[in-house]
């Protein structure tokens, strides 16, 4: 053990089996599509050590994905973990992406209807006035150069979320960095205290709240009483106002970053989308299935021993991700999925997730999407890219998948 050997499709593996993606550092970062590919010519199930140091199981292959999402003998709760495996606690209260049934249903319940597509249409003008905005201060840059993640791509959905849960005092160039620790690749203690940071600012977002209760998503939680007259207890509410927050805008943010990448990476798709902007909803699936926000999904807990593709997991609480990156770049289900093609049928990709935790804010995700985009284009006729595609960094970590910065001329 130890020395890299190179025993795994050209992929490290430091030995026993075990792939060791923190050794490959920006160039897995860069590209772990074929990496995940590699492994997936070799079986669906891998151990691996993560770039945040920890290991688990990493589940490739389209069909082996999805039925992980399914899979009731994988919990979401953190209190099933192995002790061995390390992982900070972080300080955010109960939520949807950490508890599992009936708690889950109980708190999915009381905001799956604020998520509806015919809710979310409604916010549409406001969406629009939003991006309108930052586009004009985007476009007043003297030397037409701006960073499309600093100038539209982060500000867009953290107002959104922010107006729809009422806290429009947030402090976002905070709530981001402290976001962007909490759920990247630092080191467990340093994950653990952004995490706290921002637990103890939500807390005292919702003491405010209390106090000057208004229309918003937040008073009415906070307000809520369910039909089986079920109150959000005060952690409960702080697990809410995290996981809309933080899911809110860490993911949109690369939807549109990692969209606009793709289009002015491919000239003529680019061309076709300006020809007809009918062919947005299906261009806005394709982004998502070609170079999606969320790379591997949130983790889970075998609670005993499960059997995936012929292997097979311990149960004791053992790290079980499944790659969304690879499922939806799985030739099985996807023909030629390197290519980006804006007319293919991208429909059953698992961008948002399958089963009982399927993303709750798909509908706002892709509404955001689809205005930021089509507007962006309107604005700007001669959008170039500007800088070399491989010059760009890119997020670490296992979780999401976008650049840190994204620098365009128009
Ligand atoms: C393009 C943008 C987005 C992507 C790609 C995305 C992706 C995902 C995925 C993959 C999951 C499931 C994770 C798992 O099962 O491990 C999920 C769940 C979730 N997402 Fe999103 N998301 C996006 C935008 C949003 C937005 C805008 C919101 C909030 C307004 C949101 C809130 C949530 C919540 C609350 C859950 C947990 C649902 C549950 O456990 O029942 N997401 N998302």
């Amino acid at each position: 053990m130890g020395a890299t050997t190179d025993t795994c499709g050209g992929i490290a593996d430091t030995g026993g089996g075990i792939v060791d993606l923190a050794a490959m550092g920006a160039e897995f970062a860069r590209d772990p599509y074929s990496v995940y590919a590699r492994l997936r010519e070799q079986g669906p199930v891998h151990r691996v050590r993560m770039p945040e140091g920890a290991m688990c199981w990493l589940v490739v292959g389209y069909d082996e994905v999805r039925a992980t999402f399914n899979d009731p003998r994988l919990s979401k709760d953190w209190e099933r973990a192995s002790d061995d495996l390390g992982l900070p606690r972080i300080a955010s209260g109960p939520h949807m992406l950490i508890v599992d049934p009936p708690h889950h249903g109980r708190l999915r319940k009381l905001v799956a209807s604020q998520f509806t597509a015919r809710r979310v249409e409604a916010l549409a003008p406001r969406v629009q006035e939003l991006t309108d905005g930052l586009l004009d201060a985007m476009l007043a840059a003297p030397d037409r150069r701006a960073d499309l993640v600093d100038a539209l791509a982060f500000p867009l959905p953290i107002s959104v979320i922010c107006e729809l849960l009422g806290v429009p005092d947030l402090d976002r160039q905070s709530f981001r960095q402290w976001s962007n620790t909490a759920i990247g690749s630092a080191p467990s203690p340093v994950k653990a205290q952004a995490a706290a940071h921002i637990a103890a600012y939500l807390a005292e977002l919702v003491a405010a709240k209390r106090e000057r209760p208004g229309e918003d998503l937040l008073s009415a939680l906070i307000r809520t009483t369910d039909d089986d007259g079920d109150r959000l207890s005060p952690e409960e509410l702080l697990g809410m106002a995290w996981v809309l927050l933080v899911a809110g805008h860490e993911t949109t943010v690369n939807l549109i970053s990692n969209g606009v990448l793709a289009l002015l990476r491919h000239p003529g798709q680019l061309a076709d989308l300006r020809a007809d902007f009918g062919l947005l909803d299906n261009a806005v699936e394709e982004m998502l299935r070609y170079d999606g926000p969320v790379e591997t999904a949130t983790y889970r807990f075998t609670t005993e021993p499960v059997e995936i593709g012929g292997t097979v997991v311990p149960g004791g609480g053992e790290l079980v991700l499944p790659v969304i990156a690879d499922a939806d770049h799985d030739p099985a289900r996807f023909p030629d999925p390197g290519r980006f093609d804006i007319h293919r049928d991208a429909r059953g990709h698992v961008a948002f997730g399958h089963g009982i935790h399927y993303c709750v804010g798909a509908p706002l995700a892709r509404l955001e999407a689809k205005i930021v985009i089509r507007s962006l284009l309107e604005r700007c006729p001669d959008l170039a890219l500007d800088a070399h595609p491989a010059a760009l960094t890119w997020r670490e970590g296992l979780l999401m998948r976008g650049p840190h910065r994204l620098p365009v001329r128009f």
